[in-house]
């Protein structure tokens, strides 16, 4: 079930951020996303996860990005789907949240519509590929169509830090020292702008008429 053709089409921009690189990523991709005539972009993030329980996060969190619901995906018209690096995967309250998507699994919710996928890395080398692959595949199960980075961004052949065909990636640093650069950020940009114009392009196989 999707929203009826009048409301205005939006691109689910879901991520996960323990200390911001992530989040400013995300930002990124949702100003290339609504450089898009017609299609809007709606930050949502996940709660942390801890071994324990017993505690449960209040509803809204204290700054950024409020978090998602199923009914946010359901709705969506595309995915970006951001993570930190963790061990060349994706991060555990992210995987938490996907693993609650039975349900629009089984209804077919998400299939024919479009997905990307953005990492942060502390290294250069330390698994920015591997975790937006592994990133890809709920995504594939939910029957999403996944769209990376074309090699018409230039900057993929020449960038000194992030950037991969996969999706965007971001060099943070081991220290977290490092902004989003000149290239990471217009390839985190072009990857939204991308992403906008597929969810539009898209529409009609999986809106209501
Ligand atoms: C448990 C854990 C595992 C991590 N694994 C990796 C890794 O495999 N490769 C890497 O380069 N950085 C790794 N990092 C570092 C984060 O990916 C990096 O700091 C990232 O930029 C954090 O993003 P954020 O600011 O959005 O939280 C790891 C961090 C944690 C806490």
């Amino acid at each position: 079930m999707t929203r009826s053709a009048s409301e205005t089409p939006y691109v689910l921009v879901l991520f996960y951020s323990r200390h911001g690189a992530t989040q400013e990523m995300a930002q990124q991709l949702a100003a290339g996303i609504e450089s898009v005539a017609g299609i809007a972009a709606r930050l949502r993030t996940v709660p942390p996860v801890s071994p324990t329980t017993e505690a449960v996060d209040p509803e809204i969190p204290a700054e950024g990005a409020v978090y998602a619901t199923l009914d946010d995906l359901r709705h969506c018209h595309g995915l970006a789907l951001g993570s930190p690096t963790r061990f060349g995967n994706m991060a555990s309250p992210l995987k938490y949240f996907l693993d609650t998507t039975s349900e629009l699994w089984m209804n077919g919710a998400l299939t024919d519509k479009p997905a990307t996928a953005f990492t942060s890395t502390a290294s250069l080398h330390g698994g920015q590929e591997a975790t937006l692959l592994t990133m890809l595949v709920p995504l594939l199960h939910h029957g999403m169509v996944y769209a990376g980075v074309p090699y018409r961004e230039t900057q993929l052949l020449t960038t000194r830090s992030g950037g991969t065909p996969y999706g965007t990636s971001h060099l943070a640093g081991a220290k977290a020292e490092r902004e989003l650069d000149v290239d990471e950020t217009a390839l985190a940009r072009a990857q939204g702008a991308r992403l906008g114009c597929l969810a539009l392009a898209m529409r009609s196989l999986h809106e209501e008429a």
